[in-house]
């Protein structure tokens, strides 16, 4: 079966990304509570989504979305506590979710502190819970929208190229390894049943593996973001003109 092409959102800079994809949230949580009641959003890590989230906080956005009705999860999380500067809940929490009014009780955070095997268990654990209508593990959740980053070397959430999580079938939420450093990732499972993925990806160190991944045909690709191809939902890449693709390669 074919899969729809992803959609490309190109904008001159950096800045016109954020206010393009900030008004792209805005859009999916107004359909998604109008649709279902409530908006189910898993954030990405890193360092550029601080500059979306700081604007959706800002007063030209905050006021648009139903807080209280915005369910958080993540996409991934470095394996340290909350309060680390590495921790992808601490961005967020400092850039967004301190300063809009989502219930606590709708923040469902890994729990990075924990050992890794645990933790991810837990967290496939609270996914059952947010989304008792899912059957665990052959239905994942259909999540309103999953926003992803993705590094120079094709990674997305935590899945790193040659990663064994890169294979996982039935689990949701995998513990894995980068290095000296412990992660846990939400797998090719749950992401491929988003209802819609977003991807921020910006400046030029990204473009080649962009274009990499855009024209990635067929499974047997090295690079994990050319695997993110949900069956129903919709892939749109908000990018930079510095990211932009140029030209096609691909495997
Ligand atoms: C993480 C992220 C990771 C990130 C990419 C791109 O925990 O580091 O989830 O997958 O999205 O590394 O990061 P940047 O967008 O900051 O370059």
């Amino acid at each position: 079966m074919r899969l729809p092409d992803p959609a490309l959102s190109i904008h001159p800079d950096r800045a016109s990304v954020m206010h393009a994809l900030a008004s792209h949230v805005v859009h999916r949580a107004r359909t998604s509570i109008s649709e279902r009641g409530r908006f189910s959003w898993a954030l990405a890590g890193g360092s550029t989504p601080k500059e979306l989230y700081e604007l959706l906080a800002s007063p030209e956005f905050a006021g648009q979305v139903e807080w209280s009705r915005v369910e958080v999860f993540w996409g991934d999380e470095r394996c340290v506590p909350p309060n680390s500067s590495d921790s992808n809940y601490k961005m967020a929490h400092e850039a967004l979710l301190s300063r809009v009014p989502v219930p606590p009780s709708s923040i469902h955070r890994m729990a990075g502190e924990l050992t890794p095997a645990i933790a991810a268990e837990r967290y496939n654990a609270e996914l059952r819970r947010a989304f008792p209508d899912a059957q665990y593990p052959e239905t994942p959740p259909s999540l309103d929208l999953i926003l992803l980053g993705m590094g120079d070397d094709g990674h997305t959430a935590s899945l790193f190229p040659g990663s064994p999580a890169l294979q996982e079938t039935r689990d949701w939420t995998r513990a894995v390894q980068k290095g000296e450093q412990w992660r846990l990732t939400l797998t090719f499972p749950i992401l491929n049943a988003g209802r819609e993925i977003a991807f921020l990806v910006t400046g030029a160190a990204k473009r080649t593996m962009l274009e990499n991944v855009l024209n990635a045909k067929g499974d047997g690709c090295p690079w994990p973001s050319a695997g993110v191809r949900p069956t129903q939902g919709r892939v749109t890449w908000f990018v930079d003109r510095e990211a932009a693709p140029q030209s096609s390669t691909g495997c």
